[in-house]
Protein backbone atom coordinates (compact mmCIF):
# COMPACT_ATOMS: atom_id res chain seq x y z
CA UNK A 1 0.00 0.00 0.00
CA UNK A 2 1.36 3.33 -0.93
CA UNK A 3 2.27 5.81 1.67
CA UNK A 4 1.76 9.24 2.37
CA UNK A 5 4.34 11.27 1.89
CA UNK A 6 3.61 15.00 3.50
CA UNK A 7 6.70 17.39 4.90
CA UNK A 8 9.47 18.03 4.94
CA UNK A 9 12.21 14.62 3.55
CA UNK A 10 15.93 14.62 3.08
CA UNK A 11 17.61 12.85 -0.07
CA UNK A 12 18.96 9.27 1.23
CA UNK A 13 22.52 10.10 -0.10
CA UNK A 14 25.34 7.57 0.11
CA UNK A 15 27.29 10.25 2.23
CA UNK A 16 24.32 10.53 4.35
CA UNK A 17 22.67 7.11 4.54
CA UNK A 18 24.18 5.04 7.48
CA UNK A 19 24.24 8.14 10.09
CA UNK A 20 20.71 8.93 9.07
CA UNK A 21 19.55 5.47 9.59
CA UNK A 22 21.31 4.99 12.54
CA UNK A 23 20.00 8.17 13.95
CA UNK A 24 16.37 8.25 12.25
CA UNK A 25 15.89 12.12 13.30
CA UNK A 26 12.34 12.29 13.86
CA UNK A 27 11.81 16.00 11.49
CA UNK A 28 12.67 14.00 8.58
CA UNK A 29 9.25 12.53 7.82
CA UNK A 30 9.82 11.09 4.36
CA UNK A 31 12.94 10.09 1.97
CA UNK A 32 14.05 10.35 -1.57
CA UNK A 33 15.73 7.88 -3.99
CA UNK A 34 17.67 7.83 -7.03
CA UNK A 35 16.57 4.29 -8.56
CA UNK A 36 20.12 4.60 -10.73
CA UNK A 37 21.90 3.58 -7.19
CA UNK A 38 19.99 0.19 -6.69
CA UNK A 39 18.63 -1.08 -9.66
CA UNK A 40 20.87 -4.57 -10.29
CA UNK A 41 22.36 -3.94 -7.23
CA UNK A 42 22.34 -6.13 -4.39
CA UNK A 43 24.77 -5.35 -0.74
CA UNK A 44 24.81 -2.25 1.00
CA UNK A 45 22.20 -0.88 -1.22
CA UNK A 46 19.78 -2.62 -1.29
CA UNK A 47 19.98 -3.21 2.77
CA UNK A 48 20.18 0.45 3.19
CA UNK A 49 16.25 0.60 1.02
CA UNK A 50 14.87 -1.81 2.94
CA UNK A 51 16.02 -0.12 5.77
CA UNK A 52 15.33 3.48 4.74
CA UNK A 53 11.52 1.38 4.05
CA UNK A 54 10.68 0.40 7.32
CA UNK A 55 11.39 3.92 8.83
CA UNK A 56 10.32 6.22 6.19
CA UNK A 57 7.87 6.53 3.11
CA UNK A 58 10.36 6.57 0.06
CA UNK A 59 9.89 8.78 -3.42
CA UNK A 60 12.01 8.31 -6.44
CA UNK A 61 13.89 10.63 -8.50
CA UNK A 62 15.33 9.75 -11.94
CA UNK A 63 18.82 10.79 -13.57
CA UNK A 64 18.85 9.26 -16.59
CA UNK A 65 15.51 8.87 -18.34
CA UNK A 66 16.13 12.82 -19.48
CA UNK A 67 12.75 13.52 -20.80
CA UNK A 68 13.85 16.07 -23.37
CA UNK A 69 16.22 13.88 -25.58
CA UNK A 70 15.69 12.57 -29.03
CA UNK A 71 16.68 9.08 -28.88
CA UNK A 72 14.64 6.16 -28.22
CA UNK A 73 14.43 4.59 -24.52
CA UNK A 74 16.21 1.89 -23.43
CA UNK A 75 13.01 -0.26 -23.33
CA UNK A 76 14.98 -2.69 -21.16
CA UNK A 77 15.53 -0.47 -18.90
CA UNK A 78 12.25 1.21 -18.49
CA UNK A 79 11.01 -2.49 -18.01
CA UNK A 80 13.77 -2.59 -14.81
CA UNK A 81 12.38 0.74 -13.68
CA UNK A 82 8.97 0.19 -13.67
CA UNK A 83 9.41 -3.14 -11.84
CA UNK A 84 11.51 -1.38 -9.46
CA UNK A 85 8.98 1.13 -8.60
CA UNK A 86 5.99 -1.14 -8.72
CA UNK A 87 8.00 -3.29 -5.76
CA UNK A 88 8.26 0.29 -3.20
CA UNK A 89 4.36 0.92 -3.74
CA UNK A 90 5.53 4.97 -4.39
CA UNK A 91 3.34 7.40 -5.43
CA UNK A 92 4.67 9.20 -8.17
CA UNK A 93 7.82 9.00 -9.61
CA UNK A 94 9.81 12.31 -11.34
CA UNK A 95 12.90 12.96 -14.08
CA UNK A 96 13.92 16.11 -15.47
CA UNK A 97 12.43 18.41 -18.61
CA UNK A 98 16.46 18.12 -19.99
CA UNK A 99 18.28 16.75 -22.68
CA UNK A 100 20.93 13.96 -21.72
CA UNK A 101 22.85 12.96 -24.47
CA UNK A 102 23.24 12.71 -28.39
CA UNK A 103 24.68 10.01 -30.57
CA UNK A 104 24.22 7.35 -27.65
CA UNK A 105 26.98 9.48 -25.66
CA UNK A 106 25.43 10.10 -21.74
CA UNK A 107 26.73 13.56 -20.32
CA UNK A 108 25.80 12.84 -16.44
CA UNK A 109 24.70 16.37 -16.69
CA UNK A 110 21.48 17.87 -17.16
CA UNK A 111 21.49 19.71 -20.63
CA UNK A 112 18.32 23.18 -21.08
CA UNK A 113 16.31 22.11 -24.25
CA UNK A 114 15.38 24.92 -26.59
CA UNK A 115 11.99 26.58 -25.55
CA UNK A 116 9.97 25.64 -28.56
CA UNK A 117 6.76 24.23 -29.55
CA UNK A 118 8.61 21.24 -31.21
CA UNK A 119 10.88 20.63 -27.88
CA UNK A 120 7.47 20.66 -26.30
CA UNK A 121 6.00 18.18 -28.74
CA UNK A 122 8.61 15.60 -28.13
CA UNK A 123 9.28 15.75 -24.51
CA UNK A 124 5.42 15.08 -23.80
CA UNK A 125 4.87 12.37 -25.64
CA UNK A 126 8.19 11.02 -24.63
CA UNK A 127 7.18 11.82 -20.77
CA UNK A 128 3.52 9.87 -22.02
CA UNK A 129 5.98 6.91 -22.81
CA UNK A 130 7.67 6.74 -19.78
CA UNK A 131 4.88 6.99 -17.53
CA UNK A 132 2.89 4.27 -19.75
CA UNK A 133 5.98 2.23 -19.32
CA UNK A 134 6.40 2.66 -15.48
CA UNK A 135 2.51 2.31 -15.23
CA UNK A 136 1.98 5.37 -12.27
CA UNK A 137 2.26 9.05 -12.35
CA UNK A 138 5.06 10.73 -13.29
CA UNK A 139 6.79 14.37 -12.60
CA UNK A 140 9.05 16.15 -14.58
CA UNK A 141 11.38 18.56 -13.09
CA UNK A 142 12.40 21.79 -14.47
CA UNK A 143 16.25 21.91 -14.12
CA UNK A 144 18.91 25.07 -14.07
CA UNK A 145 20.64 26.07 -17.45
CA UNK A 146 23.49 28.30 -18.48
CA UNK A 147 22.92 29.31 -21.97
CA UNK A 148 20.79 31.87 -22.93
CA UNK A 149 17.87 30.51 -25.22
CA UNK A 150 16.97 32.12 -28.50
CA UNK A 151 15.23 34.87 -29.60
CA UNK A 152 11.89 32.77 -31.11
CA UNK A 153 11.53 30.38 -27.80
CA UNK A 154 8.97 30.88 -25.22
CA UNK A 155 9.80 31.91 -21.67
CA UNK A 156 11.03 29.19 -19.81
CA UNK A 157 7.84 29.10 -17.88
CA UNK A 158 5.35 28.75 -20.51
CA UNK A 159 7.76 26.30 -21.84
CA UNK A 160 7.19 23.85 -18.74
CA UNK A 161 3.57 24.89 -18.32
CA UNK A 162 3.11 23.78 -21.98
CA UNK A 163 4.47 20.35 -21.57
CA UNK A 164 2.89 19.54 -18.43
CA UNK A 165 -0.45 20.20 -20.57
CA UNK A 166 0.09 18.40 -23.54
CA UNK A 167 1.19 15.71 -21.39
CA UNK A 168 -1.44 16.22 -18.71
CA UNK A 169 1.37 15.54 -16.21
CA UNK A 170 2.55 16.32 -12.80
CA UNK A 171 5.67 18.53 -11.89
CA UNK A 172 8.53 18.46 -9.37
CA UNK A 173 9.06 22.33 -8.78
CA UNK A 174 12.40 22.98 -7.92
CA UNK A 175 12.35 26.63 -6.37
CA UNK A 176 16.02 27.01 -6.37
CA UNK A 177 16.28 26.34 -9.77
CA UNK A 178 14.09 29.22 -10.94
CA UNK A 179 15.77 31.70 -8.02
CA UNK A 180 19.17 30.27 -10.00
CA UNK A 181 17.44 30.95 -13.44
CA UNK A 182 15.92 33.87 -12.69
CA UNK A 183 18.94 35.70 -11.36
CA UNK A 184 21.27 34.48 -14.16
CA UNK A 185 18.37 35.58 -16.99
CA UNK A 186 17.04 38.51 -15.67
CA UNK A 187 13.57 37.28 -15.09
CA UNK A 188 10.90 37.64 -11.90
CA UNK A 189 11.12 33.72 -9.98
CA UNK A 190 8.04 34.66 -8.43
CA UNK A 191 6.04 35.59 -11.74
CA UNK A 192 7.41 31.82 -12.94
CA UNK A 193 5.52 30.63 -9.83
CA UNK A 194 2.46 32.43 -10.41
CA UNK A 195 2.14 30.98 -14.18
CA UNK A 196 2.28 26.92 -12.95
CA UNK A 197 -0.88 25.17 -12.40
CA UNK A 198 -0.76 24.80 -8.51
CA UNK A 199 -2.99 21.70 -8.94
CA UNK A 200 0.44 19.73 -11.02
CA UNK A 201 2.62 20.16 -8.16
CA UNK A 202 3.46 17.06 -6.51
CA UNK A 203 6.50 18.08 -4.87
CA UNK A 204 8.93 21.01 -4.16
CA UNK A 205 12.72 20.54 -4.17
CA UNK A 206 15.19 23.00 -2.12
CA UNK A 207 18.77 23.70 -2.29
CA UNK A 208 21.76 25.84 -2.37
CA UNK A 209 23.75 27.02 -4.88
CA UNK A 210 27.41 28.42 -5.94
CA UNK A 211 27.87 32.45 -6.41
CA UNK A 212 30.72 32.94 -8.50
CA UNK A 213 32.45 36.41 -8.19
CA UNK A 214 31.22 36.98 -11.48
CA UNK A 215 27.61 36.89 -9.86
CA UNK A 216 26.24 34.01 -12.01
CA UNK A 217 24.61 31.27 -9.95
CA UNK A 218 25.35 27.66 -10.58
CA UNK A 219 23.00 24.81 -8.98
CA UNK A 220 25.62 23.08 -7.06
CA UNK A 221 23.35 21.65 -3.75
CA UNK A 222 26.77 22.37 -2.42
CA UNK A 223 26.20 25.04 -0.08
CA UNK A 224 23.20 26.09 2.66
CA UNK A 225 19.96 27.10 1.13
CA UNK A 226 19.89 31.04 0.92
CA UNK A 227 17.27 33.45 2.30
CA UNK A 228 16.45 34.06 -1.06
CA UNK A 229 15.46 30.38 -1.85
CA UNK A 230 13.61 30.08 1.40
CA UNK A 231 11.40 33.04 0.44
CA UNK A 232 10.71 31.47 -2.94
CA UNK A 233 9.58 28.30 -1.18
CA UNK A 234 7.36 30.35 1.23
CA UNK A 235 5.59 32.62 -1.49
CA UNK A 236 5.40 28.72 -3.24
CA UNK A 237 3.99 26.85 -0.63
CA UNK A 238 1.66 29.86 -0.06
CA UNK A 239 0.48 29.05 -4.05
CA UNK A 240 0.14 25.34 -3.99
CA UNK A 241 -0.71 24.07 -0.21
CA UNK A 242 0.92 21.57 1.44
CA UNK A 243 3.06 19.50 -0.85
CA UNK A 244 5.93 17.70 0.36
CA UNK A 245 9.30 19.65 0.00
CA UNK A 246 12.75 17.63 -0.41
CA UNK A 247 16.16 19.24 0.86
CA UNK A 248 18.65 18.50 -1.74
CA UNK A 249 22.20 18.34 -0.92
CA UNK A 250 24.58 16.46 -3.40
CA UNK A 251 27.82 18.03 -2.52
CA UNK A 252 29.97 19.22 0.09
CA UNK A 253 27.89 17.27 2.27
CA UNK A 254 27.91 18.69 5.76
CA UNK A 255 27.54 17.07 9.32
CA UNK A 256 23.87 15.63 9.69
CA UNK A 257 23.13 18.28 11.95
CA UNK A 258 24.04 20.83 9.65
CA UNK A 259 21.31 19.86 7.68
CA UNK A 260 18.68 18.65 10.14
CA UNK A 261 18.69 22.67 10.87
CA UNK A 262 18.19 23.39 7.80
CA UNK A 263 15.12 20.83 7.76
CA UNK A 264 14.20 22.42 10.97
CA UNK A 265 14.03 25.70 9.16
CA UNK A 266 11.81 23.93 6.17
CA UNK A 267 9.52 23.09 8.75
CA UNK A 268 8.83 26.31 9.96
CA UNK A 269 8.46 27.74 6.47
CA UNK A 270 5.89 24.49 5.60
CA UNK A 271 3.98 25.38 8.89
CA UNK A 272 3.64 29.09 8.14
CA UNK A 273 2.77 28.78 4.65
CA UNK A 274 0.73 26.14 4.29
CA UNK A 275 -1.72 27.49 7.90
CA UNK A 276 -1.88 30.99 6.07
CA UNK A 277 -3.11 28.72 3.05
CA UNK A 278 -5.38 26.90 5.08
CA UNK A 279 -6.65 29.82 6.74
CA UNK A 280 -7.06 31.64 3.00
FE1 LIG B 1 15.98 19.40 -7.96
Amino acid sequence: MTRDVAGIGLGLRHDLATELLERHPKSVAWVEIHPENYIDRGGRYQEMLELAREDWPVVTHGLSTCLGSVEPFDASYLKELGAFLKDLEIPWHSEHLCLGGVDDRFFHDLLPLPFTDEAAQIASKRLTEVRDAIGIPLALENVSYYAPQGPDGLAEADFVVEVLERADAKLLLDVNNIYVNGRNFDFDPKAYIDRIPAERVVQIHVAGHFVRDDGVRIDTHGEPVPNEVYELLDYALRKVGPVPVLLERDNNVPPLDELLSEVDELWKIYRNATWADDAG
